[in-house]
């Protein structure tokens, strides 16, 4: 596996509080990795020092042979990692295509590209063709993500961090959304993904790490933890897990 991002000893918080400390973590060229815990773990700290959000206390990140620990988060999103943040962020007022030509701007699009660009993007969220002209408040949540998916997608991303993507959404949602996900890594996306719906993380990802209170207490394959019922029934989150969150031990 070829490392594309390496984060050692990675220290966060806020506030000058850390509340992640020593955080080692690897995502390989073309790998999906999923990022677990119980609530307030640090898993959105983690994706909000990655992505230049807050500052890192300690540590160091780097993006293939690129150091990057401290950048702005403008400057890393045009180096390629991209973060979809939980809620998913999108402008309620702003129409469907404005807030794609809008982030096709900062992503840095020439102007007599920003179309073409767009079009990749309604081709691969038909959904998101049908409503251009509206605004985001009147999507759905699917549609929600997918323009927050799609928004972070015209960056062309080496790395996609997205928290909480199933969040509220309907099962048949959260599959064509999982569906579209496995995609990406064959486009040259590899991804970072903090889920609450455990079992459907670890069935895409290859590994993963389980957060504990800022640290990483496990690291390795997904399979392995998949098969690990005390962690899938969610006793292993201690009393914030959240088992109705799950879903893997249903099936
Ligand atoms: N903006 C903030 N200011 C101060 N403390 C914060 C802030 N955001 C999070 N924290 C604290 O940092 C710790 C980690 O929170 P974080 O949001 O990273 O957890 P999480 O693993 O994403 O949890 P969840 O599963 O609930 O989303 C928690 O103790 C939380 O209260
Ligand atoms: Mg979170």
């Amino acid at each position: 596996m070829t490392p594309l991002l390496s984060v050692r000893g990675l220290r966060a918080g806020y506030g000058g509080i850390p509340v992640l400390f020593q955080v080692d973590l690897e995502v390989g060229e073309g790998e999906i990795v999923a990022l677990l815990g119980a609530n307030g773990a640090g898993k959105t700290t983690t994706l909000r020092a990655l992505s230049g959000m807050i500052p890192l206390m300690a540590g160091s990140v780097s993006l293939g042979a690129e150091t990057v620990s401290g950048l702005p988060a403008q400057r890393l999103a045009r180096l390629g990692i991209v973060h979809i943040p939980e809620g998913r962020g999108v402008f309620p007022s702003l129409e469907v295509d404005e807030t794609l030509r809008l982030a096709a701007a900062m992503a840095g699009v020439p102007r007599r590209a920003v179309a073409g660009t767009v079009d990749e993007m309604y081709a691969t969220f038909p959904s998101l063709a049908m409503r251009r002209g509206q605004a985001a408040r009147h999507l759905s949540g699917g549609e929600q993500q997918m323009l927050a998916l799609a928004r972070g997608l015209i960056h062309r991303p080496r790395l996609l961090m997205i928290d909480e993507m199933s969040q509220g959404l309907a099962p048949t949602v959260v599959d064509a959304l999982f569906a579209l996900v496995a995609t990406l890594p064959a486009r040259g996306t590899s991804l970072l993904l903090v889920e609450q719906f455990v079992s459907r993380a670890l069935a895409l990802a290859s590994r993963a790490y389980v957060l504990e209170k800022g640290e990483v207490g496990y690291a390795g394959s997904a399979a392995a933890l998949a098969a690990d019922e005390s962690f899938v029934r969610g006793s292993y989150l201690g009393d914030a897990g959240t088992p109705a969150g799950m879903g893997g031990s249903r099936g």
